[in-house]
């Protein structure tokens, strides 16, 4: 029998709760269909640092390298743990070190969920740069403290880094409509962006069979609301793809149904696979947090590893479960009812 070796990263709040849910909804796939998840659990999380005085031990990633994928609940609990050192202590450094470069967020109206936009359809999917620009943590503070402080970040462009992440997208556009929109911000950022948008036109060579579109963020943003049918795939940096993703979310019905991959797709390192939404400290205790997104995650993680059929038989299973109106509106379903529901339609 096939089996993975799968760390288990709960983290914070939610993340505890969602990614209990979405493990027993992949178990009872894996033995559906015949194969085999082993999980380790990893406490990675605000209340480790509290206890070690870091987020993860220092050989962490280094211990992750083995396993075949992660699957991560959620990261960060502000009133205890400063978030910059939170997400930079774990979350972060699994994105770069794993070479995670592609973050799939796929943005779709599951039926019966009824989005903020209600009447329009919604069904597009983003490619987010997932180990530099905004991100790179190049910078530093001088003069701290005084009138003469200066803060610099400096969002870090690679010719290897905007190349490969817009292949990706058009490999993504190639088994879709065969429509990609890159965004850049290169009317106000003239070289970072202009350079994206020159990489963009150089790559577009190799994908005549794809229709390619430049849109800046800001006008995207508006077209995602206005118009979201006329877009499809969309290849954002980093930063931009962060800001692109919770609109995304939002328009899908909420945070609470957002999946995300943070893919290595040189398969040289796991792939780690995670909800969208945070640790949300505010319903972290009731029990009401929508597994939907994390059941979702852990979808894209069977598909990743091969699992085709057992992916596709729980994203039909979530479908059935919020067209019969359960886990489709905010804190009206407990996370266990909902997964129940998935389990039950499941077996
Ligand atoms: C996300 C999150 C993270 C990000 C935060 C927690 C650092 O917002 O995965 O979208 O900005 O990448
Ligand atoms: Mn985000």
């Amino acid at each position: 029998m096939k089996a993975y070796s799968i760390a288990l990263i709960p983290g914070d709040g939610i993340g505890k709760d969602v990614t209990g849910a979405a493990w027993e909804v992949l178990q009872a796939a894996a033995k559906l269909d015949g194969f085999v998840l082993e999980g380790t659990n990893f406490p990675w999380s605000c209340a480790y640092y509290q206890e070690t005085g870091a987020m993860m031990p220092p050989d962490g990633v280094e211990t992750l390298r083995r396993f075949d994928a992660i699957l991560l609940g959620a990261v960060g609990w502000p009133a205890e743990v400063p978030d910059s050192v939170s997400l930079h202590g774990l979350l972060l450094p699994i994105r770069k070190q794993f070479n995670q470069y592609a973050n799939i967020r796929p943005h779709r109206l599951l039926p019966g969920v009824q989005g903020p936009l209600r009447s329009k359809g919604f069904d597009i999917l983003c490619i987010r740069e997932n180990t530099e620009g905004e991100y790179s943590g190049a910078g530093g503070r001088v003069h701290s403290g005084t009138q003469h402080e200066v803060a610099v970040e400096t969002a870090i462009f690679t010719r290897t880094g905007v190349e490969r992440i817009l292949r990706f997208g058009f490999e993504q556009a190639r088994k879709r409509s065969k429509k990609l929109a890159s965004v850049t911000k290169s009317n106000a950022q003239r070289h970072s962006m202009v350079f994206w948008d020159e990489v963009t036109r150089e790559v577009a060579k190799d994908y005549p069979d794809v229709e390619v579109s430049h849109y800046h963020v800001d006008a995207i943003a508006a077209r995602m609301v206005m118009a979201p049918e006329s877009l499809d795939v969309i290849v954002a940096s980093n930063l931009f793809g962060d800001i692109l993703t919770d609109l995304g979310a939002a328009i899908q019905g909420g945070l609470g149904y957002a999946p995300s991959a943070n893919i290595n797709p040189d398969r040289n390192a796991p792939s780690m696979f995670e909800p969208v939404h945070g640790s949300a400290p505010d319903i972290a205790h009731l029990g009401i947090a929508n597994p939907i997104a994390a059941i979702w995650s852990g979808a894209m993680m069977l598909e990743h590893l091969g699992e085709r059929n057992a992916a596709a038989e729980i994203m039909a299973a979530v479908e059935i479960v919020t067209s019969q109106g359960i886990g489709t509106s905010a804190g009206k379903d407990p996370t266990k009812a909902i997964t129940q529901a998935v389990l039950a339609e499941l077996s």
